[in-house]
């Protein structure tokens, strides 16, 4: 307690984000908050199934035009200030070592299938998909022989009220057996942390059995979690300064040098500063990037842009109110000032020749805002913020997911003891890592220019995407929520002209898809294309419905086309032949579950409920025999659940009782 009263003034000081991360799973119930607007039957109280609804923010007074020019050239050499060529796979995930278990699968031979299925969306548009598996628990977690329980992590449970405790957790080399056997199912890479809590003790093992079990499939190894927050988490002495950080990440870098056991000595990853304390350019003015630089093989950083601390933890001042705070991501500025101060650095990386990594984000940390991080307005503001950091000149960027205690999870497994009856969650912020690589294209060469059309607008951004540096994409957002229609724009696209006389016009017609809810505040069905992933305890990982993409007809003589975006929506405009097949999915490896470990109701299960669920691709699935709750007639009519479909698959030594469908 005194350590408490001793920290608790210290952290309230600080008006940066905090970026603590939650991680012992608290029992169920335990965080039901005052603003729960609903309950539904199926509530559990866990902040993942939070059923609260905000309103939407007021339409702007003066509202936004909704009729505008954009004019767009036809090349990316002619256009100032674009980015460098982003990787189609530039959105990734960042999973808490903790949580590794829940979300990926319980060891090698036991891998969560719908976690395998949402890679598989990812990965038909990106060709991969980079998973970084830390988090703070990193810094404090052993690689030992052997649990007593058997289980590949365990964990020690800490004071949930002390924001600085950081739970010491141990694993085997099963996590790393699971995470390559994924990888041998779908084109997963990882990263993955040192314990960076003691510089006298140098532990590599995890480097050394990383290397050996992952192989090419290995990424890179984070030296250093949020060093700027150490001292503040008495993790360190509280002159801990970013010239201490470089030094200990020198004595890493030569113990791993020194290290026979491992082959690849130029895969170390820092500073992943948290921007609470320190500015990057603190820690460059040390010498880090001429120390390190045949050892760094990218620049990283851990930004949120707010913080929920004072809803879970004692004495951090009055808990942000979710509604006071949901207009300040429903802008273009929200992005555009996250990565304002790191624009330096990314220029500096680039001079380096480093990638510049957001290696952990989302929308506030402490697990998010109810109503807020899981609303449809959330999947806005993490495209358009991602579209920003891609113009910023980031290389990649990683989604946090947390456990059943947060609001921002891009997916979440049922809790434990309903894993028989329930399937996962899919929130609104997974449909971005969805659509991003369909907006960058499959050819790691999209430039992308922030337009700010519509006399800058911050409700109705919009960036253009050049391939192979050709015009490709037009991206456009609208933040507004207007029932009534009013607040939907058309932005007349054209293209060439402008001061350069570049004579070139649209073609006849090009190809939209819009990604739709009725409202910002809508938390589930949210649909891409007319495809979802469903509501609460209802995916798979597998899309529902059937994809739907206009086409609008142009005006070639007046060189427009007109572009209608809903209120609220997004719509990518695909603006050649190419540009819209070379962002379509290529078809769906499905993982289908013919492995049952338990179901409600065994005795009656109809297979083929099953197997019409199996092996369509993202593109021709229909509804017809889902394995959805509730969805299926045949298994209404069969007296059972159908969802008792698997949450797991056995993928034992011996052969794989999962199937794999490919197409
Ligand atoms: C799951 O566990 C929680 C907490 O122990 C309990 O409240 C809940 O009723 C359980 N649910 C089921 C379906 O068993
Ligand atoms: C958009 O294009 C339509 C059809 O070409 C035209 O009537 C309208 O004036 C244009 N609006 C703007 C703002 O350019
Ligand atoms: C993996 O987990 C399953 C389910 O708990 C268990 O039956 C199996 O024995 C485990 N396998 C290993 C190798 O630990
Ligand atoms: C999966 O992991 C287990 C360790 O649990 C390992 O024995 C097995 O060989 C792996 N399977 C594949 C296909 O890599
Ligand atoms: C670092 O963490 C490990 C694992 O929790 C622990 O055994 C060790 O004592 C810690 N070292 C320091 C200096 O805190
Ligand atoms: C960018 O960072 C470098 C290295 O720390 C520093 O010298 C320079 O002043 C910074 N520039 C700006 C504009 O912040
Ligand atoms: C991104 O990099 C390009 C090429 O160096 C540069 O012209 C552009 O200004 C950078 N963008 C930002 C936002 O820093
Ligand atoms: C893009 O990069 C990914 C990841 O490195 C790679 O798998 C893919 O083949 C690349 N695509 C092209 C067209 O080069
Ligand atoms: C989602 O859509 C399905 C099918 O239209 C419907 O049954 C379900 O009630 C919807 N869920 C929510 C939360 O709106
Ligand atoms: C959208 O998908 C639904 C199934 O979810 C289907 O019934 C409907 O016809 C689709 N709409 C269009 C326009 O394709």
């Amino acid at each position: 307690m005194a350590f408490r009263s001793f920290i608790l003034p210290f952290l309230c000081s600080l008006t940066a984000a905090n970026a603590v991360t939650v991680y012992n799973q608290l029992p169920l119930g335990s965080q039901s908050t005052a603003t729960d607007s609903a309950s539904l039957a199926s509530y559990t109280g866990s902040a993942a199934y939070n059923p609260t609804v905000l309103n939407p923010p007021p339409i702007p007074n003066p509202a936004p035009g909704t009729q505008f020019a954009i004019n767009l050239m036809p090349t990316a050499d002619l256009v100032p200030g674009i980015s460098i060529e982003a990787p189609s796979s530039f959105f990734g995930l960042s999973i808490e070592m903790s949580v590794a278990t829940q979300v990926l699968g319980l060891n090698g031979s036991f891998i969560n299938v719908p976690f395998l299925n949402l890679m598989s969306l990812i990965i038909e548009r990106a060709g991969e998909v980079q998973v970084r598996v830390g988090g703070n628990t990193q810094d404090y977690a052993t690689l030992v022989g052997s649990t007593v329980d058997g289980k590949a992590i365990e964990k020690q449970s800490i004071d949930p009220n002390n924001p600085t405790a950081t739970p010491t957790i141990i694993f085997t080399e099963e996590l790393l057996y699971m995470l390559s056997n994924i990888s041998s199912l779908a084109n997963v890479k990882w990263f993955l942390g040192v314990p960076f809590n003691d510089t006298q003790n140098i532990h590599l093992e995890i480097v050394e059995s990383g290397e050996r079990i992952l192989g090419d499939t290995l990424l890179g190894f984070q030296v250093g979690n949020e060093p700027d927050l150490y001292a503040q988490h008495q993790h360190r002495p509280s002159t801990y300064a970013p010239s201490d950080y470089t030094t200990e990440f020198g004595q890493w870098r030569d113990a791993w040098q020194n290290d026979a056991n491992i082959p690849v000595k130029n895969n170390m990853i820092g500073p992943s500063l948290s921007l609470a304390n320190w500015a990057l350019e603190d820690v460059w003015n040390t010498g880090f990037l001429t120390d390190y630089q045949t050892q760094l093989s990218a620049l990283s950083v851990e930004k949120y842009p707010a913080d929920n601390c004072a809803a879970l933890y004692a004495g951090l001042g009055t808990p942000v109110v979710p509604q006071d705070v949901y207009a300040e991501y429903l802008t273009h500025y929200s992005g555009v000032n996250i990565v304002k101060p790191m624009l330096n650095s990314t220029m500096i990386a680039q001079q380096q020749g480093k990638p510049f990594i957001m290696f952990e984000t989302n929308s506030a940390s402490c697990g998010g805002f109810a109503g807020v991080s899981n609303s449809f307005g959330i999947a806005l503001w993490a495209l358009d913020y991602g579209l920003q950091m891609v113009f910023s000149n980031f290389t990649h960027a990683l989604v946090h997911v947390g456990g059943q205690n947060v609001y921002y999870n891009p997916f979440t497994p049922p809790p434990t003891n309903q894993s028989t009856f329930h399937q996962w969650s899919v929130g609104p912020i997974f449909y971005p890592l969805m659509i991003m690589p369909e907006i960058l294209g499959k050819s790691n060469t999209s430039q992308v220019v922030d337009l700010w059309p519509n006399s800058g607008s911050d409700q109705t951004p919009g960036y253009a995407i050049y391939e192979n540096n050709q015009l490709a994409r037009v991206a456009l957002f609208n933040y507004m929520t207007d029932p009534t229609g009013a607040m939907a724009y058309t932005a007349n696209i054209s293209m060439g002209g402008g001061e350069t006389g570049q004579q070139q016009t649209v073609p006849a017609s090009v190809k939209v898809k819009y990604l739709l809810a009725d409202s910002v505040s809508q938390l589930w069905n949210i649909t891409w294309a007319n495809q979802t992933l469903g509501g609460q305890f209802e995916a798979d990982g597998r899309l529902i419905g059937e994809e739907q993409i206009e086409t609008v007809q142009c005006d070639t003589t007046a060189n427009v086309c007109p572009i209608r975006v809903p209120a609220p929506g997004f719509a990518l405009v695909m603006m050649t032949d190419d540009s819209a097949s070379g962002s379509e999915p290529t078809g769906t490896m499905t993982f289908a579950t013919t492995a049952l470990t338990k179901t409600a109701n065994t005795a009656t299960i109809d297979q083929s409920v099953l197997e019409t669920s199996n092996g369509h691709s993202g593109k021709d699935r229909i509804i017809g025999g889902s394995t959805s709750k509730g969805s299926s007639g045949a298994g209404k009519a069969a007296g059972i659940t159908p969802s008792v479909t698997v949450l797991v698959a056995m993928l034992a030594g011996a052969g794989m009782f999962m199937k794999v469908f490919s197409r």
